[in-house]
């Protein structure tokens, strides 16, 4: 499964390096500045996209690391892509993954994956990442 994210911040840039680590394929990065998608990528050794379908089309899984308020404006951009079948996931603790629903449906392959951790830096909190605890929601028929 490729792994593309949207906002290149904290939690961003830390899963992508720890998911990469663990031998997860990471598309890359697409957020609001450009220089942010491209140190992210750097860092990761993905790509940085200026485009949001491209990033679609290159991933199976899309995370959308954004601030909370942001979750929505990001979702109303990508129900105008090709979703239908990929994961798509946040990583608020306030938000499930019911945000990700367009009239009143919810996507099927939607979910949430909370860190339970302060990730206080971009580059160097995904050294913690193997000691922490994770949430995961998302529709039971999904869950393995
Ligand atoms: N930090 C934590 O301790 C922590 C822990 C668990 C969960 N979370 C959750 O993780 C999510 C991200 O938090 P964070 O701390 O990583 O935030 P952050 O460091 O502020 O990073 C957010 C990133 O999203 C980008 N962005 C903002 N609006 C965007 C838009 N409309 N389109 C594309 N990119 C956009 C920003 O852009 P640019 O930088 O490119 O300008 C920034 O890189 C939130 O849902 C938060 O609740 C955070």
């Amino acid at each position: 499964m490729i792994i593309g994210f949207i906002g290149a911040g904290k939690v961003g840039c830390t899963l992508a390096k720890y998911f990469s680590i663990c031998g997860m394929q990471i598309s890359g990065f697409y957020s609001q500045t450009y220089e942010h998608a491209k140190e992210a990528s750097d860092f990761t050794q993905s790509q940085h996209y200026t485009s949001l379908p491209e990033l679609v089309n290159d991933s199976d899984c899309i995370l959308v690391t954004v601030p909370d308020g942001q979750i929505v404006t990001v979702w109303q951009e990508l129900c105008q892509l090709s979703i239908a079948n990929k994961w798509i996931g946040h990583c608020s603790g306030l938000l499930t993954s019911h945000i990700f629903s367009q009239h009143k449906v919810v996507h099927p392959f939607a979910f949430s994956l909370h860190p339970l951790y302060a990730i206080y830096d971009r580059f160097s909190c995904y050294m913690a990442m193997s000691g922490i605890s994770f949430t995961l929601e998302a529709n039971e028929n999904i869950i393995p």
